[in-house]
């Protein structure tokens, strides 16, 4: 079938005033939607996003035995198969765009004695497995997936499967939660050596759920063990707002002016919100209101008013806490005053697009001036001055989320606007990302 594109053209915003709320993390909900399809008995989750990369997984997890529901109040009540009796899926488990649900769910069927397949779109089709397939081979699970380590995929899980302690290559938070979940359900204790800390919603939940993890630090790096054939127990969930979704009208009132927005709820896990400290650095004036604790994780109402910002030399260890915020960061820099500068960003080319590459020459569409090196971008900012704007052809953002919803932010400051060839991938992780734009008073005032 011919893909159906969505365009759209994102045009100069008057400043984004009052307050909004952005919806639940997308980490968050995936974990919780996972574990709870794991213990047995009734959790109910409150504040799940539901874009569809989650649906893919409450999708998955229902294939494998879960019931999950949702009630007209918005709560989501899973009642698990249990850990250790997942059923084998009748159908391949479709994916979608979301590589999390792939690489988490590759864990937790590797130490289960089921076959099942993956396929997902074209995007996630052309992402890198082998970075999971590897170590959870190790535990004794095998994988037929397709050239290069990518899907359509199958996994033959394993049990008993091996315990390992396995040193992560990659900063990388889904490689350490596959085999982490692989773990759950492998007798002995499992052991993750990660030299770069990364997100810890994982570590953080499973505990919550009732699994015995060991935490330490040894020569300088994190180590953490969990002990296998766990014994889950339900519990609720309250899920925060995502720091990823909330970026993106952070850096829009920074460089909007007369802009002063409040955005409620933002999930500020030390291991997500880089984004934050980076803004911060460039000038940005953001207040942490009313810091409070919401299903375990650090939660703050961030107010966010416009100032000028001036470009930085992005530190690299700072990297995996805003992985995913670079696309808008861009953005952000190519409106400061000056020079910023970005490295340590390998990881960026194999997420949904090659985030480098895409963002370099939708930046440059739009007028802004991008140098591209293998590790990153630098910026030269305007200072404050309107970006041109796309002027014939739309920016491709090649079935990425984040690439639509950085250059939507980018064609709120701009003289001819940007136009975006589809917006349709913003629904895997922000489906009320246009109404919100609009509340704030963007499009509705023009
Ligand atoms: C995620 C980890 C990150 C991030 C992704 C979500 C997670 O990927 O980019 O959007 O929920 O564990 P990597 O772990 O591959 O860096």
């Amino acid at each position: 079938m011919e893909p159906v594109f969505s365009p759209h053209r994102f045009i100069a915003s008057a400043p984004l005033t009052g307050s909004l709320r952005v919806p639940g993390d997308k980490s968050i909900s995936h974990r919780a939607l996972m574990f709870a399809g794991l213990a047995v008995g009734e959790s109910c989750i409150t504040g799940l996003l539901e874009g569809e990369d989650v649906l893919a997984t409450a999708g998955a997890m229902r294939q494998l035995g879960a019931q999950i529901e949702r009630s007209d109040d918005g709560i989501w009540r899973v009642h698990g198969a249990g850990l250790g009796s997942l059923l084998e899926p009748e159908r391949a488990l479709d994916m979608g765009n979301s590589g999390t649900s792939t690489r988490l769910m590759m864990g937790l069927l590797a130490s289960h004695a089921i076959t099942a397949t993956f396929v997902g779109d074209a995007s996630l089709s052309g992402r890198p497995m082998n970075r999971v397939i590897t170590p959870l081979s190790q535990m004794g699970a095998s994988f037929e997936a397709s050239r290069g380590g990518t899907l359509p995929l199958m996994v033959r899980g394993i049990n008993p499967a091996i315990p390992i302690t396995y040193r992560l290559p990659i900063a990388s938070a889904q490689v350490k939660s596959a085999v982490l979940l692989a773990g759950l359900n492998t007798p002995g204790i499992t052991r993750v050596i990660e030299p770069v800390a990364t997100r810890d919603h994982t570590e953080r939940m499973l505990r919550g759920f009732g699994a015995t993890l060991e935490i330490g630090e040894e020569n300088g790096e994190r180590v953490i063990g969990v002990h296998g054939e766990a014994d889950l127990q339900p519990m609720d969930v309250v899920v925060p707002g995502d720091p990823s979704s909330a970026a993106f009208f952070m850096v829009a009132a920074a460089i909007i002016p007369g802009s002063d927005l409040v955005i409620e709820n933002v999930g500020l896990n030390p291991t997500r919100a880089g984004i934050v400290t980076v803004l911060k650095q460039m000038g940005a004036r953001i207040e942490e209101l009313n810091l409070r604790e919401v299903g375990g994780e650090p939660v703050a109402d961030l107010r966010v008013r416009h100032s000028v910002l001036t470009g930085v030399d992005v530190d690299p260890d700072i990297v995996p806490s805003m992985v995913d915020e670079f696309p808008v960061l861009f953005v952000a820099a190519a409106l400061a005053q000056g020079t910023t500068r970005t490295t340590g960003l390998e990881e960026l080319r194999v997420k949904e697009s090659d985030r480098i590459a895409v963002m370099a020459a939708a930046l440059e569409a739009a007028g802004a001036m991008v140098e591209e090196r293998e590790d990153g971008l630098t910026i030269h900012g305007t200072g404050g001055t309107p970006l041109r704007g796309t002027a014939n052809a739309p920016v491709a953002t090649h079935l990425d989320h984040r690439i639509a919803m950085s250059m939507a932010i980018a064609g709120l400051v701009s003289r001819d606007g940007v136009e975006i060839d589809d917006i349709a991938p913003i629904a895997t992780s922000f489906p009320n990302f246009m109404e919100l734009l609009a509340k704030a008073g963007n499009e509705g005032d023009r």
